[in-house]
């Protein structure tokens, strides 16, 4: 029997404002319900006294284990779980993405073994995955663990760890990245976006404290470099405090959340994407050409090469952590110090097409991060960070949900391939070249 918790709609407050002037009418959102919920981790364990091992010898110490990232494929939700304490004993695992219990035992991916600290074969510290349309999933391996603590071990060089996930095999590839792009003790590999072009691309945010910026990693030569901006990547002091359900923490934090815009068409006929960022701690949200991005010999130049690039796109109500862009180029987005999910349009103008989706201060304690399954749902987790980070957590209350709603839509990584114009490839299509100017227009008027 499932506890009534399943049927609990979170409160949908959309922000209208009535001396703006008229814009088009927005999607109606399907409120946001409660899916899962824990107070506390548990695993699939290969026997009860696997459990008690751990529990005994403190590699599994249950209140340590937080859920920060999420993804889907297939059958399952993909769940990250970054060893930030000690007593994590896995840093990637599934839960069945159709419901069966209410806090289900999370299953290590891809293995138990795959999953073990020290061996560099396996993951380590995992923030966060993607999945892009190849069934290719990216891994995140910061190769460092106990970040939370006075002693973080560098047990591995920070990675990217690709499973193609269709054949079935999980079978890992792990790429450290080199050290002119990553420091082993202060890189902070924490989210990514994957653009599927030309050899296929991630645009990684690293938010170390000494030197953030945004990783690019292309994956058909493995080669990396990293694109740095303090202006728009650096964490601000006004916006480094966070009150959330009666809590107040300090947490300067640089870039962090990242997502990618639709692909478009360039005045030169050229195709491109825009990427957006925020740092945690900032108001701001910020927008990069790709191309820009691409553009290795940016990363030679130093800080303020990239800063003619960059757009400020205008404030948001509060800070935020993780972003998902959608296939129609709706970004959804959490305000942490407002419980809020919110969404925007990014046809529009970023100081007025923002709007609340759902506000809740009991269920929306701290959003972290977004999936799309293939069936038009979103999927948020809400984790408390605040807690986690300040020792407080309780094992008596919730510490972790899933939230779900119906968007009707997917993730960008399958937003619509758009046909460069130049050179004219023969019997070029002309219906994509007029979707693409369409979204040129469009994007004229976003930076208008
Ligand atoms: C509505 O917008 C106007 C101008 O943008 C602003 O002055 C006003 O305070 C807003 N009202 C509300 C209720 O947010
Ligand atoms: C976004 O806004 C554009 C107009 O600027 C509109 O055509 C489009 O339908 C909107 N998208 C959604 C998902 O509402
Ligand atoms: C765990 O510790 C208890 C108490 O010390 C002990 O009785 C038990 O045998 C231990 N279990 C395992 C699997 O090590
Ligand atoms: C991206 O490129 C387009 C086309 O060249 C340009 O109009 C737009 O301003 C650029 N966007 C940003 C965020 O710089
Ligand atoms: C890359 O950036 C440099 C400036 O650092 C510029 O001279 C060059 O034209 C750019 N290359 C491309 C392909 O845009
Ligand atoms: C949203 O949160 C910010 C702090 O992050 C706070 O200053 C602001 O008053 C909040 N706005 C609303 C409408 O709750
Ligand atoms: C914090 O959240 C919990 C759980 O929703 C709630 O019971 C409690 O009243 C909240 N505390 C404050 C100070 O808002």
């Amino acid at each position: 029997m499932q506890s009534l918790v399943f049927f609990t709609l979170i409160a949908v407050a959309v922000a209208q404002n009535a001396t703006q002037p008229p814009r088009p009418p927005a999607p109606r959102r399907e409120q946001f319900r409660v899916i899962y919920e824990w107070n506390a981790i548990d695993f699939q364990w290969d026997s009860p006294e696997d459990r008690e091992a751990y529990l005994n010898t403190s590699r599994y110490i249950p209140r340590n284990v937080l859920i920060s990232g999420i993804n889907f494929y297939g059958e399952n939700l993909y769940l990250t779980l970054p060893r930030m304490l000690e007593g994590v004993p896995a840093t990637l695992a599934t839960i069945p993405v159709q419901q069966v219990d209410t806090a289900p035992k999370l299953k290590p991916f891809p293995s138990w073994s795959a999953n073990t600290i020290g061996d560099c074969a396996a993951l380590q510290f995992v923030q966060n995955v993607e999945i892009d349309r190849n069934g290719i999933m990216w891994i995140l391996d910061n190769g460092r663990i106990g970040t939370l603590t006075q002693k973080p071990d560098t047990k591995c060089p920070p990675s990217i760890v690709l499973i193609d996930l269709k054949t079935g095999k999980n079978e890992m590839e792990r790429i450290p990245l080199t050290a002119d792009t990553v420091n082993t003790a202060t890189s902070y590999l924490n989210d990514l976006v994957v653009d599927n072009r030309d050899g296929d691309y991630a645009y990684i945010t690293d938010n170390s404290a000494v030197d953030p910026g945004i990783i690019v990693f292309r994956r058909s030569d493995k080669k990396s470099w990293k694109i740095r901006d303090s202006k728009s990547m650096l964490s601000v002091p006004e916006a480094a405090i966070f009150r959330i359900n009666g809590t107040t923490i300090n947490l300067p934090v640089n870039i962090d959340g990242i997502a990618l815009g639709p692909q478009f068409l360039t005045e030169k006929g050229d195709v491109d994407r825009t990427v957006y960022y925020t740092p945690l701690s900032s108001f701001h949200l910020y927008a990069v050409n790709a191309s820009i991005l691409r553009n290795e010999s940016l990363s030679s130049k130093g800080d303020g090469a990239l800063r003619p690039y960059v757009v400020d796109l205008g404030t948001k109500p509060s800070q935020t952590d993780g972003m998902k862009m959608d296939s129609t180029g709706t970004l959804f987005f959490g305000l942490i110090g407002n419980s809020t999910i919110a969404e925007w349009n990014t046809t529009l103008d970023f100081g007025v097409g923002q709007r609340t989706i759902a506000r809740d201060p009991n269920y929306i304690q701290w959003v972290d991060r977004f999936t799309f399954d293939d069936s038009g749902n979103i999927y948020v987790v809400v984790n408390r960070l605040y807690n986690f980070i300040k020792n407080q957590v309780s094992l008596d209350e919730v510490n972790y949900r899933i939230l779900k709603s119906h968007t009707g839509t997917k993730s960008y990584i399958y937003s619509p391939d758009v046909t460069p114009v130049t050179p004219t490839p023969p019997g070029a299509s002309g219906a994509a070249a007029v979707g693409a100017s369409l979204l040129l227009l469009a994007f004229a008027h976003l930076l208008a």
